[in-house]
């Protein structure tokens, strides 16, 4: 499982551990001792555990208000990079509720790159979609859980 710091949008990975704090790849989160926020110092009891499940758009050309709040949007694309956003100002950034992530997949829904976001930060990143014929852009929020875009075809969008 990950847990997700609210102060700083730190992500703790029980697969991977992490190196700063000498914890080994497999460490459960509840097993390790006087846990701190490797970023942020924050303690323990300020991470929640990220809720991994995927959510899709039911009906991708009519979004119902919740996935239009929450299923990245892409602003821009070009042939290096795509810019993805949540609808600015349409979704809270503030520490019990915001936007954390966004973050991309291949098509085999491995994870390339993960982007967090600050408390009051627009949730705004560009990833580099050079070398992939298709990809799938994911949205954490704290509150409301994990939203994708779905399979893209690099070559629909340029
Ligand atoms: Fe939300």
């Amino acid at each position: 499982m990950r847990y997700f710091c609210i102060d700083c949008s730190y992500i703790y990975d029980e697969a991977f551990g992490e190196e700063e704090l000498w914890i080994e790849a497999n460490m459960r989160f509840d097993d390790i001792p006087d846990f701190y926020c490797p970023n942020c110092e924050a303690e323990s009891d300020m991470f929640q555990p990220i809720i991994e499940e995927v959510l899709y758009a039911e009906n991708p050309q009519k979004l119902s208000d919740i996935e239009k709040e929450h299923i990245p949007h892409i602003l821009h694309t070009d042939t290096r990079e795509v810019e993805v956003s949540i609808w600015v100002e349409v979704h809270p950034m503030q520490e019990d509720h915001r936007i954390a992530s966004v973050a991309l997949y291949d098509e085999h829904g491995d994870m390339i790159e993960e982007h967090l976001f600050e408390v009051d930060e627009d949730p705004i990143y560009a990833f580099s979609v050079e070398d992939l014929d298709s990809f799938e852009l994911r949205a954490y929020c704290n509150e409301h859980g994990v939203w994708s875009t779905g399979i893209i075809e690099n070559e629909l969008i340029l």
